[in-house]
């Protein structure tokens, strides 16, 4: 199994190009499901979890291919860090409607097939999902949703199996007693081929489910309310083919924002969006990290000699504190001189960075869903391994500006959500290797 071999005390200079959200490409990607049209997808990230959906995609009958778009070619591209892929696909005929438990177990986003199968075929099997270890992470939302269109659900032996009634479903009140990002995303594609009209209450409105809506328009569905907590949705008899860009990756940029500001330097984030992540950069600007914004452009700095302010954070739906930034804000924060507080509200298993971050010498306790990090304390070198994703991302950061040699090991969660981050991170100057 591939480690990381983390030298720390190197500050970051340089350029990093952002890539294309996950969370945006994966529900885009399951879109493409609901037309027999040819969808393609730009600046795709190069991400385990973006291979399993396309494994899914195809065993449901889509036809797939990949084009490398970045200036130079595919290994040694013009600007180094910087790769770009489009992804095509088309559904022509769905020729299997059971999204099986081997693919999906590896990756809970699989469970948004569910929506477009149900639409297009009106019916579909998927087995209940795996995903990071953060949480019971049930579907009852999707699921509920699913039945408000007129779906009837049963569970048998770990599947779903949802059925439209006869002529499809049917556009109804879709109203969420709790935000649930996939669960939003899959009802929207459901509702889009839909008869009649459907209104979805207490949305989520995420900055990829406003980009899902708009894909989801440019193919021709009628789509309202986008950005906000209400979509309404005019069922239309089809939809076609598209071609569109994939958002930029706000996590992706918050997590390189808190790596600047744990090591210093000075780096410049190209190819993003700031203002799907303003709560982040106003946060870390807050606690003490020098953020410019041009554009498409985050310029950050910070001089490690400055200290940094505590803060309280309590993470929230959009457009409020991102719970998967919740970790990396923690590392940062073992710098802060004083007391500081993470209130973790979307997920209820979401402190296994802690025990990982105290062995390399943070200060944390946990009391429920809050943990308070007592500041500031120097981070020693250790051997860590992490759970999930973005503690595993939030390790990698302590151990950039550690004394010492780290190794972080189960690094195949971060390869379901960081495209190179080792290459991205050393052409900064980091001293960080992938060993196996
Ligand atoms: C998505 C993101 C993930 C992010 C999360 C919250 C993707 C692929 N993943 O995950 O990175 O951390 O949003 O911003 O986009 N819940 C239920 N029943 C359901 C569905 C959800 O109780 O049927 C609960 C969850 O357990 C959780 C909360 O609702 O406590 C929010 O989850 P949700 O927004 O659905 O997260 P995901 O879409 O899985």
């Amino acid at each position: 199994m591939d480690k990381l071999f983390i030298t720390g005390g190197r500050p970051l200079y340089g350029q990093i190009r952002i890539g294309g959200a996950k969370n945006a490409a994966l529900p885009l990607m399951c879109a493409a499901l609901l037309t027999h049209e040819k969808v393609t997808l730009d600046n795709v990230p190069y991400l385990a979890d973006i291979t399993t959906m396309a494994k899914l995609l195809v065993q449901h009958g889509a036809a797939l291919s990949l084009r490398d778009t970045s200036p130079g070619t595919l290994f040694h591209p013009a600007t180094p860090g910087h790769y770009s892929r489009e992804l095509s696909l088309t559904c022509e005929t769905i020729n299997n409607i059971i999204a099986p438990y081997d693919l999906v177990r590896t990756m809970r986003a699989s469970i948004l097939v569910l929506g477009p199968l149900l639409a297009r075929e009106g019916r579909a099997q998927v087995s209940l999902p795996g995903g990071c270890a953060i949480g019971a992470r049930p579907v009852d939302l999707h699921l509920k949703a699913m039945e408000a269109l007129g779906a009837k659900i049963t569970l048998e032996e770990g599947y779903v199996l949802a059925e439209a009634p006869e002529g499809g479903l049917i556009g109804g009140e879709v109203h969420f007693e709790k935000v649930s990002v996939g669960a939003t995303e899959n009802i929207l594609m459901a509702a889009t081929l839909a008869n009649g009209t459907t209104t979805i209450t207490n949305a989520a409105c995420e900055p990829e489910i406003t980009d899902l809506a708009q894909m989801l328009i440019s193919m021709g569905a009628d789509i309202e309310g986008l950005g906000t907590t209400t979509l309404t949705i005019r069922g239309v008899a089809a939809l076609s083919g598209t071609h569109y860009r994939v958002i930029p990756d706000r996590i992706e940029t918050g997590t390189f924002l808190a790596a600047v500001g744990m090591t210093g330097g000075e780096v410049e984030l190209l190819d993003t969006r700031p203002e799907t992540l303003r709560i982040v950069i106003d946060y870390l600007q807050q606690i003490g990290v020098e953020i410019v914004e041009h554009n498409t452009t985050l310029r950050v700095k910070r001089d490690i000699t400055q200290p940094l302010k505590p803060m309280d954070i309590t993470t929230a739906p959009f457009p409020d504190f991102p719970t998967d930034m919740q970790a990396q804000l923690m590392t940062l924060l073992t710098q802060a001189e004083g007391d500081s507080t993470l209130c973790e509200t979307i997920f209820e298993n979401r402190f296994m960075h802690v025990p990982e971050l105290t062995r390399m010498g943070a200060n944390i306790t946990v009391d429920g869903h809050c943990a308070t990090v007592h500041g500031r304390t120097p981070l020693k070198c250790a051997p860590v391994m992490a759970t999930d994703l973005r503690a595993s991302v939030s390790l990698v950061i302590a151990a950039l500006a550690a004394e010492g040699s780290s190794t972080v090991q189960r690094i195949y969660h971060l390869d379901r959500g960081y495209e190179r981050l080792e290459e991205k991170l050393s052409l900064c100057g980091a001293d960080i290797q992938r060993t196996r």
